[in-house]
């Protein structure tokens, strides 16, 4: 295929498609968060600025500047005899719990990190993922919750997993967050037992609520406690990790590490779900590597390091395990270890 030819005009189209790209990402978090398009929804998918507002009790004038935007950036349209309605698709894209409305959620609480980035890069400063906000770990939370699926499938594919966990095997997931992947796991295999490992104290709280309502209580628990200080030995036959390796400080990856080997049964699996930084120039074209980019981009001042792939595989390797498998496919935008317990 041929190279597109770029041009400066071509450059910057570009450049202003980011900037107004930026706008929609805010638009879409402030309408998500104000209601706008469930409200919109209700009123079958057409109103008048002046409804929405009233309907929402908020400033009629606003409203249409929001509406305006809305429309500006394509997410909304505007019909003379209807008033402002959904553009196509967009009412299912953006519904309440949809990963797009989520990810917009994520993204505008993300980048209020951004305004201290230049001074942080001036002395080092750095804002950990437990300083941030409860409004961060909320929606951190319903994001994980459209992952867990996705991980209990990956966890399904590697061999031997299925029939251990249906048998009443052991999960431990590491850094488990909001419990979403605990509570999946005990869901779909009625008699496994699952332990999660979590530190923050608003984690702790609402996956121990979660595990309540969802009534697995009697066989999900959470151990409010790093993975430093995990205390199991030879008793588990899973551990998943994910979005969490990258999270520990760098000088504590090999010993969780070493404290999960040590958990698991003697052929007992690790699957490890994280970001890969690039190894070489080329893994910098690579799509795979974009999100894993991105990722220690967006958290450069927490003190968080995305280790490449090959530093994972050596720190794998040095703590006891054999990789079976690694990919970039099994969970989408992340790479995947599979490690079993060799020794
Ligand atoms: C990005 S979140 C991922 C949560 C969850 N695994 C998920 O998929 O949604 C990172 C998690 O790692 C946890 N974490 C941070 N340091 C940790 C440590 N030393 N040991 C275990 N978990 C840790 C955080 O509290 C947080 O819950």
């Amino acid at each position: 295929m041929a190279e597109k030819q770029l041009t400066k005009e071509s450059q910057t189209r570009t450049l202003r498609s980011w900037m107004l790209g930026l706008h929609a990402t805010h638009i879409i978090d402030i309408g998500g968060r104000l209601g706008y398009f469930a409200e919109l929804g209700r009123h079958g998918g057409a109103a008048s600025a002046q409804a929405l507002a009233a309907a929402l009790q908020l400033d009629p004038w606003r409203t249409e500047v929001w509406c305006r935007a809305a429309c500006t950036v394509g997410v909304l349209g505007y019909e003379d005899d209807k008033g402002f309605v959904f553009a196509p698709f967009m009412a299912e894209l953006l519904g309440e719990e949809s990963p797009e409305l989520l990810t917009s959620h994520v993204l505008a609480s993300l980048s209020r990190d951004f305004p201290a980035y230049p001074e942080a890069f001036r002395t080092g400063a750095t804002k950990t993922f437990h300083e941030h906000d409860a409004d961060f770990f909320f929606h951190q939370s319903r994001i994980a919750a459209l992952r867990a699926p996705e991980i209990v499938a990956a966890a399904r594919k590697v061999p031997g997993i299925e029939a251990c966990l249906q048998a009443g095997g052991r999960v431990m997931d590491v850094g488990s967050g909001s419990g979403m992947t605990i509570v999946r796991f005990a869901e779909e295999f009625p008699t496994c037992r699952v332990v999660g490992i979590e530190p923050l104290p608003y984690f702790i709280e609402y996956s121990r609520r979660l595990i309540q309502e969802r009534g697995v209580q009697n066989r999900v628990h959470v151990e409010p406690i790093g993975g430093e200080r995990i205390a199991f030995d030879k008793e588990i036959d899973l551990i998943t990790m994910v979005q969490v390796f990258h999270e520990l400080p760098d000088g504590a990856k090999l010993e969780v590490l070493r404290h999960c080997q040590r958990s698991l049964k003697p052929g007992g699996v690790l699957l490890l779900v994280d970001r890969c930084s690039p190894d070489s120039g080329a893994d910098l074209r690579d799509r795979r590597f974009t999100m894993s980019i991105l990722e220690q981009w967006f958290e450069v001042t927490w003190g968080n390091i995305v280790n490449t792939r090959s530093e994972i595989l050596q720190m794998l390797g040095d703590t006891g395990f054999t990789v079976t498998q690694e990919n970039a496919d099994i969970v989408p935008t992340y790479w995947t270890f599979v490690a079993e317990k060799t020794r």
